[in-house]
């Protein structure tokens, strides 16, 4: 009796030595994987022989924690588990699962043999807001989510745009299940490919996630100035970005038009776009003169003012209307005009007022300027800050042209020609009635024309009796240049 204690401790060690080998001989291995909720993950069984060297008595086993997924014995496999998102692919017993779910989340093992390999899946979920159709000036919402078996890791998420630049977005509110982030104001150049990057250090996750960002808008910028002198014509466009992005979504807009900030706006036209991208325009004034042109290119919404009258001038907006929310963006016209008082021919020793005035109030950096061409610097005159109308008096007739110049370019001119009074005709008569003069005053002209100084007259004076006879015969000539 005394010895069966022994005996019994022996095998028990023996057991325990045997149990021991055996766990130890039975392999885990323990693999750590990630999934996209809406996309597919293929599990792996690690080591596991090909099919067709796999003895025939292997036992192979895919759980769920618990639940059993798949089983094979003695060569036949049965589905336990009914989801048709759950497929095995023989060759190397995979899991394979689709459109996978955030509940997908947790522990898969595969049992063969004496084998256990376990699965983690870490499953991140995505999602943009207004299923990522946006106006102009929007912000999107974005939300992460995440689930595991494991406590939920703390993530480092970094987003790049359509143009591969960082953006920080703004953590609304965070929790380690649900990250929820706005994005930046969209502009239409936004419309692409974004990649959120999640990042953890352990486990180590570098997940690059892509995500659609289609942003409706105008190419033109938000506010455009335009210039135009009176009586041009003038085309105001606006670009729509429907083709560049692929916009398939109907939408409607509108064309309004006012002439102050404060004003009544005025619906020139009203348009729709249909899911294939036709545009339809209305027009909706009878009494605003304008076309619509025909030739024009796609996706564009055009009017052409034939004849531009100064009160033309003002805002003009186009908007666009996706689901009730709406972008627009504005063409603002400035009309420039000139006006002379008195009109008419200007005669030596009077002087004349010219005007010029633009429609609307100017840049602080914008002037403008009344210049002759080809004259001197007496002859330019800046008009003040802020001023939208510039009067300049002269006395000298020519070319003059006044000047839009915003930070010294030159956004628009208009000429006035001054024609000088025919003064030629009160020299004939005057030559012709006081006779001897003539001559007098032919030397004159020919003096101020060939810039023949005095001291240099008076050395030719000899020569200049002897010319006389020849410069009378020359003399209408050289006075009318
Ligand atoms: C799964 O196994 C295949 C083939 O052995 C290998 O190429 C792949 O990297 C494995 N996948 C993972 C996630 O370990
Ligand atoms: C996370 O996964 C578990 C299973 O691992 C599931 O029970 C739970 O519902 C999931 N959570 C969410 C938010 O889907
Ligand atoms: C985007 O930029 C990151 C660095 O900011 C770089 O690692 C990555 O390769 C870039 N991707 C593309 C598609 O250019
Ligand atoms: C953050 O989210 C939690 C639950 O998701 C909510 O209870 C809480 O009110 C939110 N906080 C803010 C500031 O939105
Ligand atoms: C679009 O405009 C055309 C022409 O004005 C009109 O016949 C059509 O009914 C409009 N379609 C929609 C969806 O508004
Ligand atoms: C603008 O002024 C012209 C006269 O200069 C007038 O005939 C026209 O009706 C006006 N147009 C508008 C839109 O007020
Ligand atoms: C313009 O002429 C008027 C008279 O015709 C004169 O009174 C005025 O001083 C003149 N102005 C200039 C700037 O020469
Ligand atoms: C200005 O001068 C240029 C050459 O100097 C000449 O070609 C042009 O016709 C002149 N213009 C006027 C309006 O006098
Ligand atoms: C131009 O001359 C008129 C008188 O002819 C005078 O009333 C006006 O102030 C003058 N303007 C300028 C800018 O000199």
């Amino acid at each position: 009796q005394k010895t069966t204690p022994n005996v019994s401790s022996t095998l028990y060690i023996l057991f325990l030595i045997l149990s021991h080998s055996l766990i130890s001989s039975m392999a885990h291995q323990h693999e750590f994987q990630t999934g996209l909720a809406g996309g597919e993950v293929t599990l792996n069984c690690t080591g596991i022989l090909p099919d067709s060297k796999l003895p025939r008595d292997t036992v192979v086993h895919w759980k769920y924690y618990d639940t059993p997924l798949w089983y094979m014995e003695k060569g036949r496999s049965w589905k336990t588990f009914n989801a048709d998102r759950f497929v095995i692919k023989m060759q190397y017993k995979q899991l394979w699962v689709r459109n996978l779910k955030l509940s997908d989340a947790g522990i898969y093992t595969c049992e063969y043999g004496t084998h256990k390999v376990r699965t983690s899946l870490h499953i991140f979920k995505l999602m943009i807001s207004l299923d990522g159709h946006f106006l102009q000036n929007e912000v999107p919402e974005l939300i992460l989510m995440q689930n595991s078996s494991s406590p939920l890791l703390d993530l480092r998420i970094t987003l790049f745009d359509s143009n591969n630049n960082t953006v920080m977005p703004e953590l609304q509110n965070k929790s380690r299940q649900k990250y929820i982030m706005n994005l930046k104001k969209l502009e239409a150049v936004d419309s692409g490919t974004w990649v959120c990057q999640v990042h953890s250090d352990s486990p180590l996750i570098d997940q690059n996630i892509p995500f659609a960002v289609k942003v409706l808008g105008f190419q033109n910028p938000n506010l455009e100035r335009k210039y135009a002198t009176v009586d041009s014509s003038v085309i105001l466009s606006w670009h729509l970005n429907t083709q560049k992005i692929k916009w398939k979504e109907g939408f409607t807009g509108q064309l309004n038009w006012k002439q102050q900030e404060s004003a009544n706006p005025h619906e020139l036209l009203d348009f729709n776009v249909t899911a294939q991208g036709q545009l339809h325009e209305t027009k909706k004034s009878s009494n605003f003169l304008f076309e619509i042109p025909e030739r024009k290119p796609e996706s564009t919404i055009e009017v052409k003012l034939p004849k531009v009258h100064f009160n033309h001038s003002g805002q003009y907006q186009c908007q666009l209307e996706y689901q009730g929310r709406h972008a627009q963006s504005k063409i603002e016209l400035v009309v420039m005009k000139v006006s002379a008082k008195p009109v008419g021919p200007l005669s030596r020793g009077a002087n004349m007022t010219l005007t010029c005035q633009v429609s609307g109030p100017l840049q602080p950096n914008a002037y403008l300027r009344w210049e002759r061409v080809n004259g001197t610097k007496m002859d330019i005159k800046n008009s003040k800050h802020n001023e939208v109308k510039l009067e300049v008096n002269i006395s000298v007739a020519g070319l003059w042209s006044c000047h839009l110049i915003e930070d010294s370019d030159r956004k628009i001119s208009l000429h006035y020609h001054v024609e000088e009074a025919a003064v030629w005709t009160n020299y004939v008569i005057i030559g012709a009635s006081v006779g001897g003069s003539l001559l007098v005053f032919a030397l004159g002209c020919l003096c101020i024309i060939s810039n023949i100084s005095w001291q240099r007259r008076r050395q030719r004076a000899k020569r200049m009796a002897q010319a006389r006879q020849h410069l009378l015969e020359n003399k209408t000539c050289q006075c009318q240049q």
